[in-house]
């Protein structure tokens, strides 16, 4: 173990990191999609409910975890619960966390990609069949997602305080002023309230089974659950924080933003009469024809727009190397520069993969699925779910009452009338949604 280990801050600087790795991809490409692929308004309601009744819980779990037991997931666990299995859990927190990164880091560097198309004027012409041509090229995506990882690594291999800490200081309250910006923007869009309406006004008979476990396992991956990313950002937060309050605040950030994305998005898509349930090439390949009727304001919305996406996935992308670092220097002994250069390069070298997989590695299926679809399902349908409920399990049911009040109230001194709520939700409801998620995935 290392002699001592960094911290964050304070309460601010941890719930900015927390934020930070919460929002993401997950908020500004996959949530305006699938709102519009499962009924608008509806969908959003579900989800409301999924991050607070489920997601939420899982979120304490983690961070009672990482807190209590002051360290990455393996040693975390060998600490509270001494010679018991319960640390191989820890495998799935090294493991999990790189393979979605390697993929991640393949998207995180289409909005490289597209940051440089907005700034060379590239969204000005016909942009049809634009993003078909990119993903299915070999070089293009390759050299992004390059990029993507090299900035990635850059802020980790500065440390805790120095890189994580202030990159998320910096970039987390200019990403919330640049969406709304571009949300202000798309509002004066003639036509945009129909895609306001679309996201308000609920119709309620759109709610079906599919709805409720899409929504669940979205609120799963915007709050980075089940990974042991929350639970290692807790082991950084000082005694006298309040876990609880970050939690919720980090929740309440990352929802906010997911709806300030859809508003940033659904009105522009109304308002050039497109329908909404695009699928995952709404923002790749929807916006940049939206931009491209815009005349000159599309390219400044675009760069905006692109840069924005950037920075939200490079400060979740860093949360997701660090599980794997912390790991390495904590239990290997490794410097926290070989351990970063050596994670960094075997994700990348996987994310190459899931790059080449939509272009000339395409006819290599793995179980029927391309290598980036695959590991996208193996990590958001299989190793997120279980990891949170091995994560509720042990704090709902391994851990003692007396010790997981403690962490919560901070040794009886705040949260003391919420606690007992708290408990009930991740002893019993949370894990019996995690299930409902997995059955819903085996069986839809
Ligand atoms: N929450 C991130 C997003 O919404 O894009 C994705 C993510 C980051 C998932 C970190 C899991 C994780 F550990």
């Amino acid at each position: 173990m290392a002699a001592s280990r960094e911290t964050f801050g304070g309460k601010l600087a941890a719930v900015l990191a927390m934020a930070g790795s919460a929002i993401g991809l997950g908020n500004i490409w996959r949530f305006p999609y699938l709102v519009g692929q499962n009924g608008g308004a509806a969908f959003i309601l579900v989800y409301l409910v999924a991050c607070f009744v489920l997601a939420l819980p899982i979120f304490f779990a983690e961070a009672v975890i990482g807190r209590r037991g002051g360290g990455n997931t393996f040693s975390a666990m060998e600490k509270l619960a001494p010679g018991s299995a319960w640390k191989w859990m820890g495998l799935i927190t090294v493991a999990a966390p790189l393979l979605l990164l390697s993929y991640y880091s393949v998207v995180g560097g289409w909005s490289v990609d597209y940051l440089f198309k907005a700034v060379t004027l590239q969204f000005t012409g016909d942009t049809s069949g634009i993003f078909e041509r990119f993903i299915t090229s070999t070089w293009e995506p390759l050299a992004a997602h390059t990029v993507f990882m090299a900035f990635t690594a850059a802020v980790i291999l500065a440390g805790v305080k120095n890189g994580i800490e202030k990159f998320t200081k910096i970039t987390m309250p200019l990403l919330f002023l640049l969406i709304i910006v571009i949300v202000v923007y798309g509002l004066t869009l003639p036509g945009s309230w129909k895609g306001v309406e679309y996201l308000v006004r609920p119709d309620l008979s759109k709610i079906n089974v599919n709805v409720i476990a899409t929504a669940m396992g979205q609120a799963f991956f915007s709050l980075s659950l089940g990974v042991g990313t929350i639970l290692t950002y807790a082991s950084y937060m000082r005694k006298e924080d309040n876990v609880v309050a970050a939690g919720t605040y980090t929740a309440l950030s990352d929802l906010l933003f997911a709806l300030l994305a859809g508003f940033a998005v659904m009105p522009a898509v109304f308002a050039a009469g497109i329908q909404p349930g695009q699928g995952p090439g709404l923002v790749f390949d929807t916006l940049p024809y939206i931009f491209s009727q815009m005349h000159g304001a599309g390219t400044v919305v675009a760069i905006l727009f692109f840069f924005s996406i950037l920075i939200a996935a490079l400060t979740s992308s860093i949360s997701l190397l660090e599980v794997g670092v912390a790991y390495l220097v904590e239990e290997k002994g490794w410097s926290r520069k070989r351990s970063t250069l050596v994670l960094a390069l075997a994700s990348w070298a996987l994310g190459v993969l899931c790059s080449l997989s939509f272009g000339p590695m395409a006819h290599v299926q793995l179980l029927g699925k391309g290598f980036f679809d695959f590991l996208d399902s193996l990590c958001s349908d299989w190793l997120m779910p279980l990891g949170g409920l091995l994560f509720t399990l042990f704090v709902g049911w391994r851990m003692s009452k007396a010790d997981v009040r403690d962490e919560l109230t901070n040794g009886g001194t705040c949260n003391k009338r919420i606690f007992g709520a708290v408990y009930i939700l991740v002893r019993y409801l949370a894990p019996i949604g995690i299930a409902v998620v997995f059955l819903s995935n085996l069986l839809l």
